[in-house]
């Protein structure tokens, strides 16, 4: 059902993002690896040609201008987007029992604007761009990536700011485009996943994004009645998420 179809995701050098492009690749849809870091793009995109088509194209999410270049090539190339993935971000992995991040009373600004800057604009950038491209052909998934980080102990807020904000984004951009038949989820990994540059004993530890399964896949084929959801993946289906509370 996804064979031939365009599917964009940010951030997918490495970790989930990784994951979700080989599981499209699987489909044979061809994959776009959007990821800020050439190197790890080239390597996951290499890795997936072998099977599908895939291009690999550098890309900042914090800047508009390079989001929107992305997009361009992305049509130039395909002439279409059906999936766009906002997946890029800064993620604490705290599970990973790295150091936690500062309190709000000693955060930089800097600090602050990185997280918000990749996590929150990068989403808006990817949906304000792709969206033009959709809407012309009435047709297009997007899904946005959520995230938890309990309350206690401190450190997930900038973070969690993003993540719900992500959240309510997608439910309010899901109506502003319903009659352009353009169906927009927030999905869940639900569960501290250990990625490509967690530690040695995290990895040991925990699950890695294996654990998604085909989630992503089941996500770009979601119909009009699910749009401005948030979905979890659990035994081999998609299950309904609730916003996390602490
Ligand atoms: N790993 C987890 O436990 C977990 C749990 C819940 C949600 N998530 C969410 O899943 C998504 C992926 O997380 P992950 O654990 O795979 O991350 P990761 O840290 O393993 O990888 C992040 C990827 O994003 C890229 N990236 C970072 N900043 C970028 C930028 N400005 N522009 C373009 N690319 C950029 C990195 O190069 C890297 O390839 C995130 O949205 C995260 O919030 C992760």
């Amino acid at each position: 059902m996804l064979q031939g179809k365009v599917v964009v995701i940010t951030g997918s050098g490495q970790g989930i993002g990784k994951h979700a492009a080989k599981t499209f690749a699987q489909q044979k849809a061809k994959v776009v690896i959007a990821d800020f870091n050439l190197d790890l793009a080239k390597k996951t995109a290499a890795e997936i040609s072998e099977v599908t088509e895939s291009l690999a194209i550098h890309t900042d999410v914090r800047s508009e201008d390079s989001v929107k270049k992305m997009i361009d090539e992305v049509i130039r190339r395909f002439g279409q987007i059906d999936v766009m993935m906002n997946n890029a971000a800064i993620v604490p992995h705290f599970a990973w029992n790295i150091p936690r991040w500062p309190l709000i009373a000693d955060m930089p600004v800097e600090f602050w604007d990185r997280v918000i800057h990749t996590n929150l604009y990068g989403t808006f950038f990817g949906t304000k761009h792709a969206l033009p491209h959709m809407m012309k052909r009435k047709s297009g998934h997007i899904i946005n990536l959520y995230g938890g980080g309990g309350v206690r102990p401190g450190g997930a807020a900038t973070y969690m700011v993003t993540k719900d904000g992500i959240r309510t984004f997608t439910r309010y951009v899901a109506e502003e485009v319903r009659d352009a038949n353009i169906c927009v989820i927030t999905f869940s990994p639900r569960v501290p996943i250990a990625t490509e540059t967690a530690p040695e004993e995290a990895l040991r530890r925990l699950p890695g994004p294996e654990i998604l399964g085909p989630g992503f896949v089941l996500c770009a084929q979601l119909s009009m009645a699910q749009s401005g959801k948030c979905f979890a993946y659990e035994n081999g289906k998609l299950v309904d998420e609730l916003p996390r509370e602490g």
